[in-house]
């Protein structure tokens, strides 16, 4: 079955149970500058997680594109991706672990045709946190599932959050046995030898996690997660990803383009190249920070790998990604239309990549003239993470430049280093996402408000050309990026900072109303992220001063918010200004 055709199963199935549809987000979440990417269906959705309503209702399903890049060095073996799509229904709510239970078994096995016999469940066995979950293994029971295909795990397998606070709650997941025989006496579900896929993950999302420990949530949610890409394989009945029809086109020219034989080499090319395309048409733009710098390194490493294979660059390029565009575009038209976009960025950023290995060389050869002098024939560790961290040079570079000089190097040591380097992402990564989502509470709902504030009073005073592109928003300040050419006079400045003051004084009730996306455009709306809505939308109306699509949370008066204070305006981007403000008690 093809990965398009499991999809709309998928949501026909979904939708015949009374979900509604929604549009995958996009891969870039945007108004929302704290994530770095989307990495599961959920994210977009924690406010209504939390207790918002949805304006589709309490049922939903959709395909998420979702990019995660913390196994970034795995790939190549047999399994691992970094963009991959997500199949995911949602109560909000709703029903719970039996109807959602009874749902997954029925699509599973009537769908898509899987016998039972192929599967195994694993449930949550408990611990001072929460009870083991017996409720969920006897619905699995009554579905069909036999009690010895049953399987009980703690938290490190069973048990579900996005990073360290937020909505969470113990899952329960489904395994498809490849048949392959048992590593040994013990081979189980959550072992790693390959004989059980994990399919599927259903969260019963009904508790928070905050620094304090865990909390009830307002309402019990079910959050589930299907890997499209893994699906794909197994109802293939291929071994790998790479041998399904997502990638297969790209993976045979590599082939026949390569002077070299090497499987990894090709894989990297072709996973790389599809994460880099689908960020590419979602907005991302390679550079040196966050999103952009994991941008350019899936370019880099992908081109690293070309050259590996010993494929010549400036032709190939244009053909590997027009041949995906091929391939992929039913499932994400997106590609066809950013097509032109796609090319021109992968080579800039070829180019680019060319002038930092002339420049990593230069460096190198620096290095190499100071270690001369000594006794040494190993070049330190610290050298080749800079030149690495730095000059954007690879250690597998500098290790056959370093053997033509008779110099070694210690790619172990390498590792550690750029280990030590990447926690500290991973936890600064975490941190926004935690920033960006799970924090919600009175200050931060009151600095949301202040952002539409802010918003209708830079358009009053500077034009209607201001339009919201970011927003931020921790617990002592917000960040707010905007259109608008040139730096703003202090005049400017004082009168959006008075504006915003005279709306809080004014103790302004905030409503709320929900209708059709169409209508409340008519109604005068603004708005940002246009197709990211469904067909109906949350209208958030501030008195008589603002009116804006949004998800919420907001204050319901305007009058606590405290004196409003514009504390910088910067440049952002080119045309993009930035200001940061804050609320004062
Ligand atoms: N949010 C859950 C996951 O990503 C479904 O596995």
């Amino acid at each position: 079955m093809k990965a398009i055709e499991i999809r709309n199963k998928y949501l026909d199935f979904f939708k015949r149970h009374g979900h509604v549809v929604i549009p995958s987000a996009p891969l870039i979440p945007e108004n929302d500058s704290s994530v770095l990417f989307t990495t599961a269906g959920m994210q977009p959705l924690v406010p209504y997680l939390l207790g918002e309503k949805h304006p589709a209702g309490k049922r939903l399903c959709d395909y998420q594109k979702c990019l995660r890049t913390n196994d970034i060095d795995e790939v190549g073996d047999n399994r691992h991706l970094t963009y991959f799509e997500m199949l995911g229904n949602w109560s909000l709510g709703d029903y719970f672990k039996e109807e959602s239970i009874q749902m997954s078994f029925d699509f599973l096995t009537k769908e898509l045709g899987i016998p039972v016999e192929k599967l195994s469940v694993t449930c949550f066995a408990g611990d001072e946190d929460c009870p083991r979950d017996n409720i969920t293994a006897e619905c699995w029971k009554k579905a069909g599932i036999p009690e010895e295909r049953i399987y009980f795990y703690g938290k490190d397998d069973n048990w579900w959050i996005a990073g360290e606070e937020g909505p969470c709650g113990p899952d329960t997941e489904m395994f498809y046995d490849t048949g392959k025989p048992a590593c040994g006496p013990d081979c189980q579900p959550s072992c790693d030898c390959g004989k059980y896929v994990e399919i599927w993950n259903n969260v019963f999302m009904e508790y928070f996690k905050d620094k304090n420990g865990y909390s009830k949530l307002k309402q019990r949610n079910v959050d589930t997660g299907l890997g499209l890409e893994r699906m794909t394989m197994l109802l293939e009945g291929k071994e790998t990803p790479f041998d399904t029809e997502l990638f297969a086109p790209v993976m045979e020219k590599l082939q026949q383009l390569q002077k070299v034989d090497l499987v990894e080499s090709r894989r990297i090319v072709a996973e790389h190249l599809r994460a880099s395309m689908m960020v590419i048409a979602d907005g991302g733009r390679p550079s040196n920070i966050d999103r952009g710098y994991i941008l350019r390194r899936l370019i880099r490493r992908m081109i690293r790998h070309l050259n590996k294979l010993q494929i010549d660059l400036n032709t190939a390029l244009p053909d590997l990604i027009e041949i995906n565009v091929n391939n992929l575009k039913e499932m994400y038209p997106e590609l066809a239309e950013k097509q032109d976009t796609i090319k021109q960025v992968i080579i800039e950023e070829k180019d680019k990549f060319a002038k930092t290995l002339v420049r990593g060389e230069k460096e190198f050869e620096k290095e190499i003239k100071k270690l001369q002098g000594t006794e040494t024939k190993k070049i330190p560790s610290d050298i080749v993470f800079k030149l690495y961290d730095t000059y954007g040079f690879p250690p597998e570079e500098t290790k056959d430049l370093a053997s033509e000089y008779g110099y070694e190097i210690d790619l172990n040591e390498f590792q550690e280093l750029f280990k030590k380097h990447q926690e500290k992402s991973r936890q600064g990564a975490e941190h926004k996402f935690k920033g960006g989502l799970a924090d919600q509470n009175e200050k931060t709902i009151a600095y949301h408000t202040a952002t539409h504030l802010l918003h209708q009073a830079l358009r009053n005073v500077l034009g209607d050309h201001v339009r919201q592109c970011g927003s931020n928003i921790t617990e002592e300040r917000l960040r707010f990026d905007f259109t608008h050419p040139q730096k703003m006079t202090k005049e400017e400045i004082q009168k959006v900072e008075d504006m915003v003051n005279e709306q809080i004084k004014r103790d302004l009730k905030v409503t709320c109303e929900e209708m059709s996306y169409e209508d409340a455009k008519k109604s005068g709306a603004i708005g940002l992220f246009t197709d990211k809505y469904g067909d109906r939308v949350k209208v958030y109306t501030i008195g008589d001063f603002s009116k804006e699509i949004c998800g919420g949370p907001h204050v319901t008066h305007t009058g606590d918010m405290g004196t409003f204070k514009i504390t910088k305006e910067e440049s952002s981007s080119s045309g993009v200004r930035r200001i940061k403000a804050v609320l004062i008690k």
